[in-house]
C-alpha cells in the first residue's frame, strides 16, 4: 500500500469556513428546466401518445447547407489559436450586416464589433464587465426574463430589478413604475427585444428613450436581440437599438451595446456564434475581460459565421416557416385559448384561467407534451410573479408536430 504524502492528508476537511467557494454562487436560481424537471417528477405520461416538447428554444429548422460546407472544408483551421476579437474579415461582415439591417451610416468594425461565443456566454460575461459591485449597484431586468441576466447581475455583486411585463405594460417593461433613485442606482439595463417569453417588441421611440435616460443617469443597456430576424412581416422588422442611436444622433452609440446571434437567425445553435457591437469604450473593457475569460470562437466557425452573416435568403425562408406554423397553431387555438400572435420572435405566451405549473403538469401527464409554466420564467416583483397563469410554447418543432401538440393542448383544455 503507497504511503500518502503528507501534503494529502486530511484532504477533504482542510477547506477553512472563511476559504469556502465564491457566496455569490448560493444566491443563484435553479433554471427552470430543472424546476421542469422536479415538476414532472413521478408522473408517467400517456404511453400511447409520443412526446412532443414545446419547452426548450433550442431551433429546429435545417441549418444552411453553405454554412456548415464552409465550416467542414476549414477543420484545417484547427490548428490555429483564434484570437479573441476575431479575424478582420469576421467584424467586416457583421458589420456590414448592421448597416445593411440597421441603416446604419457609421460602424467602425475594428472598435465597434467583437465577435462572441453565442450570446449566452456574451450577457453574463459583459455584466462582470461593466458592473461595479456593492450594495447600491442595480442591474435592471425586464420580468420575466432570460435567467442569464439574473446570475450575470448577482455573480457580478449587484442586485437585480425586476420590471414587470404585463398585459397592462403591452408585456413590455413598465419602465414608468421604476423610481428615480433606482434609475441612479441603475448600473446595467438589461433589455430583450424581440422578448423571450412574451414575443413584445420595443418601438424606436420606446428605444431613445431608454438610451436617454441611461445617458442621463449614466447606466449601460445591454439590448438581447437574438430574436430579431424572427419576424412576420417582412416590410416591418423589429427596431434595434443602435439604430436608434443613430436616429438621435448618437452615433458612436455611446452607453449602448447590442448582442446578436445565428442560433435563431441561421438555425446555428451549436455554433455558437454571435456578436456585441456599440460604445468603442465600453467593447474595449470587454475586449480586455474577454482575453482572460477565454472564448475566443474557432476560426472554421468564424468562417462559417462570415458566410452565414452574407446571406438573407436562407434567413427569409427561415421566417416564412415561423409565418406558416404560427398561422396553423393559432388556427388550432382560436377561441379556445387566450392567445396571440407575438410582434416577433418563436414563443407563444398565452394566458390561462388556472394555475400554469398544474396545468403544464397535467398536460405533461395527459397529453404528453411539454411547455414551461410561466412563473418559472419570472420573479416575485412589485407583489405579483407576472408569469402566473402563463405558459411559454417554443415554435421550434416541425409544423405537423406544432399543430398535433397545439390540437392536444386544447383536448387538455376542454378535459379540465
Ligand atoms: C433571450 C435570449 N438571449 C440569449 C440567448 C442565447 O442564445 P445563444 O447563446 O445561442 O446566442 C437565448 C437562448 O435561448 C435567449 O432566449
Amino acid at each position: 500500500m503507497p504511503c500518502r504524502p503528507p501534503y494529502a492528508r486530511n484532504w477533504t476537511s482542510r477547506r477553512r469556513p472563511d476559504k469556502s467557494l465564491n457566496p455569490r454562487l448560493s444566491q443563484l436560481q435553479p433554471y427552470p428546466f430543472e424546476r421542469l424537471r422536479e415538476l414532472f417528477g413521478g408522473i408517467e405520461p400517456a404511453p400511447q401518445k409520443s412526446a412532443i416538447s414545446l419547452s426548450i428554444g433550442e431551433p429546429r429548422h435545417a441549418a444552411p447547407a453553405f454554412v456548415l460546407e464552409e465550416i467542414g472544408s476549414n477543420l484545417g483551421r484547427l490548428s490555429n489559436y483564434p484570437s479573441t476579437v476575431g479575424i478582420p474579415e469576421l467584424r467586416q461582415a457583421i458589420a456590414g450586416w448592421l448597416q445593411r439591417r440597421f441603416g446604419l451610416a457609421e460602424l467602425e468594425a475594428d472598435r465597434q464589433v467583437l465577435p462572441v461565443s453565442g450570446t449566452r456566454e456574451a450577457l453574463f460575461a459583459f455584466a462582470q464587465t461593466v458592473v461595479r459591485p456593492g450594495p447600491e449597484a442595480l442591474v435592471i431586468c425586464p420580468n420575466p426574463f432570460y435567467q442569464i441576466y439574473e446570475g450575470a447581475a448577482l455573480l457580478a455583486g449587484a442586485r437585480p430589478h425586476f420590471v414587470n411585463c404585463t398585459a397592462s405594460s403591452g408585456l413590455l417593461p413598465d419602465f414608468g413604475s421604476v423610481t428615480e433613485q433606482q434609475w441612479q442606482d441603475c448600473q446595467l439595463l438589461y433589455l430583450c427585444s424581440p422578448g423571450n417569453p412574451t414575443g413584445a417588441v420595443l418601438s424606436l421611440q420606446q428605444l431613445q428613450q431608454l438610451i436617454a435616460l441611461a445617458r442621463e443617469y449614466d447606466f449601460i443597456i445591454a439590448s438581447d436581440e437574438c430574436y430579431s430576424e424572427i419576424y412576420f412581416d417582412e416590410s416591418d422588422p423589429p427596431a434595434g437599438l443602435l439604430q436608434a442611436c443613430a436616429a438621435m444622433g448618437n452615433s458612436d452609440y455611446r452607453n449602448c451595446v447590442v448582442f446578436h446571434s445565428l442560433s435563431k437567425r441561421s438555425n446555428l445553435p451549436g455554433l455558437r456564434s454571435g456578436f456585441v457591437a456599440g460604445d468603442a469604450q465600453i467593447l474595449k473593457q470587454f475586449a480586455l475581460y474577454r482575453t482572460y475569460h477565454g472564448c475566443a470562437m474557432p476560426v472554421h466557425h468564424q468562417l462559417g459565421s462570415i458566410a452565414a452573416w452574407s446571406d438573407e435568403a436562407h434567413v427569409r425562408a427561415n421566417r416564412q416557416l415561423y409565418r406558416e406554423k404560427f398561422a396553423a397553431v393559432l388556427a388550432v387555438f382560436s377561441g379556445k385559448l387566450d392567445v396571440s400572435a407575438p410582434d416577433a420572435g418563436f414563443y407563444l405566451w398565452p394566458h390561462l384561467e388556472t394555475s400554469d405549473t398544474g396545468f403544464a403538469r397535467q398536460l405533461y401527464a395527459s397529453e404528453n407534451v411539454t411547455v414551461l409554466p410561466g412563473s418559472f420564467l419570472a420573479r416575485d416583483a412589485q407583489g405579483t410573479n407576472p408569469g402566473t397563469n402563463h405558459l411559454r410554447m417554443a415554435l421550434v418543432a416541425e409544423q405537423e408536430q406544432c399543430v398535433e401538440a397545439a390540437h392536444r393542448i386544447v383536448h387538455c383544455l376542454e378535459s379540465l
